[in-house]
């Protein structure tokens, strides 16, 4: 049994780790190849991921690099219909709401290939945010829609997906599923080797682990002047009001974003103060380490929100409305949006160590092989 898994971002690939795993450990009957669209292409923010995870490499990288939305799905659909074209997969798997996965979404839908969509279902009910176009598309035309929460799936019902499950789903009868969240699976899975191979506290000297942990790289903030400004100007307030260390791996986009739209004066005092530290993007194990060993988590990223409620960190969402409500609902998490004002109240508020709960919302880790038996019951 064939398939194809596509993936371009760097949070991509760090999901296909988990069933890449999976498949390779209890399914040898499928085959699995990757294809790797190269959206992400660095060497930091895509290799060091196959290489520290145990992906197989891609089979094939379609090198489509960086462009605008348009552009850079389009060389994707093309490219991805003619790898499908070729090798026939009996379906191909998506993670998420990138170009990567529209292309693949729109390529595959056309020439009847059934797409398996993992991470099916979010919302944030912003249509102005790419991702939530792509996740829409990408759902509606999916034949297994594997969602890693409840309200995922409550909204895949509210859009006219039915509870009911075929035997033999398609694209015009689908199945809906809520089976928990396969990166919990993986970071579980990694937080056991990060513990044992990081050294990246020791390297940053943070081993007393009185630091913020910091990523921004979403387009509403890193292109927003206003917001972008007013995000660095808040992380020098926070240093100053509670001398503590911001670590902040940034994302590439944010790094060209910063020199271009950062006032001189705000460039001068971020380059200066010791405090933030501004570090190229982290590998996973390294990135565990600095969730766990964190007071507190500030981001605008889907993935880190997660992750911070895996290990239990508060965490501060750099955004007007999140996917993750479960995890707002908790109040282990705050949505602030780049809004100074709120930001620092509610950095004083989780420093000053509340009684935070994370009762258990993203399933029971078994999330990669509920998906993989379930596709191989569908295709076989
Ligand atoms: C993409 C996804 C976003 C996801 C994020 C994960 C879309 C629309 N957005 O956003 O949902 O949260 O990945 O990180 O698919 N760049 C580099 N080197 C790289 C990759 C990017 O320098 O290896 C720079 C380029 O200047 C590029 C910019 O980052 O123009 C943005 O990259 P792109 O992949 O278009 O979007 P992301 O912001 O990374
Ligand atoms: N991540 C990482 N190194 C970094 C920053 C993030 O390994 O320097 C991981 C993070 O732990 C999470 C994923 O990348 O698993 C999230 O990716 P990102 O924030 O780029 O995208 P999003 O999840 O918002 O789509």
């Amino acid at each position: 049994m064939r398939i194809l898994t596509i993936v371009g971002a760097r949070p991509q690939i760090i999901k296909a780790a988990a069933f890449s795993r999976e498949i390779k450990n209890n399914f040898p009957e499928i085959e699995e190849i990757i294809v790797h669209t190269g959206q992400h292409y660095d060497q930091n923010m895509s290799e060091v991921f196959f290489k520290e995870l145990g992906i197989p490499p891609p089979q094939i990288n379609l090198k489509v690099g960086s462009s605008s939305h348009g552009d850079q799905t389009a060389i994707m659909i093309q490219k991805i219909e003619e790898i499908l074209v070729d090798k026939k997969p009996i379906a191909v798997v998506v993670y998420g709401d990138t170009n990567s996965t529209l292309a693949t979404a729109i390529a595959a839908s056309k020439i009847h290939i059934p797409i398996v969509h993992i991470e099916a279902g979010l919302r944030s009910f912003n249509k102005k945010m790419p991702e939530e176009v792509n996740r829409i598309v990408c759902d509606h035309v999916s034949t297994l829609l594997f969602s890693p929460t409840k309200s995922g799936y409550s909204n895949l019902i509210n859009e006219g997906f039915k509870k009911e499950l075929n035997d033999k789903a398609s694209i015009n009868s689908p199945n809906i599923y809520h089976c928990g969240d396969l990166m919990y699976d993986n970071s579980l899975y990694f937080s056991t080797i990060s513990d044992k191979k990081s050294r990246i506290l020791t390297d940053l000297d943070i081993k007393n682990k009185t630091y913020i942990l910091a990523t921004v790289h979403r387009n509403d903030n890193t292109d927003s002047s206003l917001k972008l400004n007013e995000l660095f100007h808040t992380f020098l307030e926070i240093i100053k009001t509670h001398q503590i260390k911001i670590i902040l791996p940034i994302h590439p986009r944010t790094t060209k974003m910063m020199d271009q739209l950062l006032e001189p004066n705000l460039k001068k005092k971020v380059k200066k103060t010791e405090s933030l530290k501004i570090i190229p993007p982290v590998g996973f194990l390294d990135m565990i380490a600095l969730e766990k060993n964190a007071q507190l988590i500030i981001t605008d990223s889907g993935g880190v929100q997660k992750e911070s409620y895996f290990f239990k960190k508060p965490c501060i969402i750099l955004r007007p409305q999140t996917e993750w409500v479960e995890i707002v609902a908790t109040k282990s998490a705050i949505i602030t949006d780049t809004d100074s004002v709120k930001i620092l109240k509610a950095t004083a508020n989780f420093l000053n160590h509340p009684e935070l709960q994370f009762p258990p919302i993203f399933g029971d880790a078994n999330a990669a092989s509920f998906i993989v038996k379930e596709m191989i019951s569908q295709f076989s």
